[in-house]
């Protein structure tokens, strides 16, 4: 049976790529998944459905309060928050220092950065109450290297970095776990609506020369989550295929 059965796992971004791939991984290992976006979370509940797995979802945005006050009354219900998985995250490419007005930065900010911080403020007690837990956070590539047109992006996922190790830092005596991954490019919408010749570049860049699959991602914060990982807390793992250690 998997240490995961039964648990209780929060993940955000449930509707689409990583966050859909990830709730259905949980959901496959036997967790109580309770799936948080803005966008209905539909495909993502069918397909756990037909794998025979349980999951509730919020409709709502992660940086408001009342989101996370909806999802705790959820997870209290089910026995309170074991793991928390931060993954809704938002870019577009007018985000340049160029062009990026004040409106998108905090529009940027508030989605990939104050929405992981407060989804973990609002079930820290729950996860206390129990004894310990685990939190992922969804950072990326663009957080440890340049990239064009992601201006307050790269801001908010280096404040993810930040964040991930004050956390760990400040709750490792509640024997609660916090990492970060890093991911260059995945095949989820996000990177999918660019046009051909922009996936190629993308692609050319990474040396393993490929994307990963959202299911990749999913396995690593799985992974992240786990008792295996139980001496791991603060770390900011790349999931590039080498991107970010090229010139
Ligand atoms: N795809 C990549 O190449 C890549 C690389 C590195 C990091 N990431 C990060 O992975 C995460 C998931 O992205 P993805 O690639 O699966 O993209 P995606 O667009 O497929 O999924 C993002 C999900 O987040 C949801 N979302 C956006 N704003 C929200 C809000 N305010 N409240 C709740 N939900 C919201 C969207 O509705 C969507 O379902 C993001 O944080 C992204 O920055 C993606």
């Amino acid at each position: 049976m998997s240490e995961f059965n039964g648990k209780v796992v929060i993940i955000t971004g449930s509707a689409s790529g990583i966050g859909a791939a990830t709730s259905l991984a949980y959901a496959k290992r036997g967790a109580q998944v309770i799936g948080i976006d803005l966008a209905p979370s539909t495909d993502t509940a069918a397909a756990i459905q037909k794998a025979g797995g349980k999951a509730e979802f919020v409709a709502g945005d992660v940086s408001d309060a009342n989101t996370w006050q909806q999802t705790a009354k959820l997870a209290e219900a089910a026995g309170g928050a074991d793991t928390l998985i931060n993954v809704a995250g938002f870019s577009v490419l007018e985000d340049s220092i160029d062009t990026l007005t004040g409106e998108l930065w905090q529009k940027i900010m508030n989605i990939n950065l104050k929405g992981h911080w407060l989804g973990s403020q609002t079930l820290l007690p729950q996860m206390k109450r129990k004894g310990g837990g685990a939190i992922v956070n969804m950072s990326s590539a663009t957080s440890l290297v340049g990239v064009p047109n992601h201006a307050a992006y790269s801001m908010a996922k280096g404040g993810v970095d930040a964040l991930t190790r004050q956390m760990a830092v400040d709750l490792a005596k509640d024997n609660i776990r916090v990492n970060a991954v890093n991911p260059g490019p995945v095949r989820t919408p996000m990177v999918t609506t660019n046009t051909e010749e922009m996936m190629d570049q993308i692609v050319q860049a990474v040396p393993l020369k490929r994307m990963a699959e959202p299911e990749e991602v999913a396995e690593i914060m799985i992974f992240l989550s786990s008792n295996a990982a139980s001496s791991i807390t603060g770390v900011t793992l790349p999931i590039d295929g080498g991107l970010s250690m090229t010139m």
